[in-house]
Parts: C-alpha cells; sequence; structure tokens
C-alpha cells in the first residue's frame, strides 16, 4: 500500500510538472491553418504577406531569409520566446508598435499556446 502510495505521488508530481499554459502542437497546428497561414507558411524560405514562421521560435525578431520586414528598426530588439509570441498573437502592437501585422488578435490564452507549441515544432 505505501508502495502505491509513492507511485501515485510521483505521477501526481509529473502531472503537476507540466505547466499550466504548455500548449497542444496539434490543436495548435489547425489553429495556424485557420488564423495565421493566409499570411505566413511554416516551411523554411517560403515567405507570403507574412515571413515564413519556420524556426521562429527563440529567433530575433526579422531573421526570415528574403523577406523584407518594414517594421523593423525600432523594434529590433524583440525575441520569440513563449512569453512575447504569446503576447504577440494576443495583441501585435503591444510587441511591435510599428510593426505591420494586420492581425486582431486571438482572446483565449488556450489557443495562443496551442499556437506557440506548434510554432516550436517548426524546424
Ligand atoms: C494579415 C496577415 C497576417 C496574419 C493573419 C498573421 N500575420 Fe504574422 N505577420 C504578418 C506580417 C506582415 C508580419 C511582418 C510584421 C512586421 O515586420 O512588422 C508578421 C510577422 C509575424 C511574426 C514575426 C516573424 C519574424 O520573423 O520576426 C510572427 C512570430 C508572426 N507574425 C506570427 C503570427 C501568428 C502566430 C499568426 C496567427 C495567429 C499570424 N502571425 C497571423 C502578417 C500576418
Amino acid at each position: 500500500m505505501r508502495r502505491l502510495n509513492a507511485v501515485a505521488a510521483t505521477m501526481l508530481g509529473l502531472l503537476c510538472a507540466v505547466p499550466a499554459w504548455a500548449g497542444d502542437p496539434v490543436k495548435g497546428e489547425r489553429l495556424f491553418r485557420a488564423q495565421c497561414a493566409t499570411c505566413h507558411s511554416p516551411h523554411p524560405g517560403l515567405n507570403l504577406i507574412g515571413p515564413s514562421l519556420a524556426g521562429v521560435h527563440g529567433r530575433a525578431y526579422g531573421a526570415a531569409p528574403g523577406y523584407r520586414y518594414t517594421g523593423a528598426t525600432p523594434d529590433a530588439a524583440v525575441v520569440w520566446d513563449d512569453a512575447t509570441l504569446d503576447k504577440y498573437i494576443a495583441d501585435p502592437k503591444s510587441v511591435l508598435p510599428h510593426g505591420t501585422m494586420l492581425y486582431a488578435g486571438l482572446r483565449d490564452p488556450a489557443q495562443r499556446a496551442d499556437i506557440v507549441a506548434y510554432l516550436q515544432t517548426l524546424p
């Protein structure tokens, strides 16, 4: 019985170790197709209205090869980690006040976390 309790405690610990905001990349891909794919490709080097988002997670703003960023200069210090991506998807102007991404913002934090989780999977 004591052993069982220890196992249960370990499993509970593992469950709790997953942060509340951890998104689901599969749902995120679906949301990406619906919300972002008109302007963004997940494929390296394929820039549409917006830059390709391949490899964007962990990278600095403005680094997709071959894309002409129009809002770049004053916003160059942004790095796309979980927190900045979440903020940007919620309200693009809050991160890049001079940016050119015409996107109204996604209110649901769980959906934003799903999209961020999907972006993390893009090589
Ligand atoms: C109407 C077109 C449009 C839509 C829809 C759109 N974007 Fe963008 N996005 C852009 C443009 C244009 C830029 C370049 C912005 C700039 O340089 O100011 C951009 C830039 C970005 C960047 C910065 C890329 C880099 O290389 O620094 C990220 C990240 C991003 N978008 C994510 C998203 C996500 C996630 C969604 C969906 C939730 C989305 N965008 C929806 C047009 C769009």
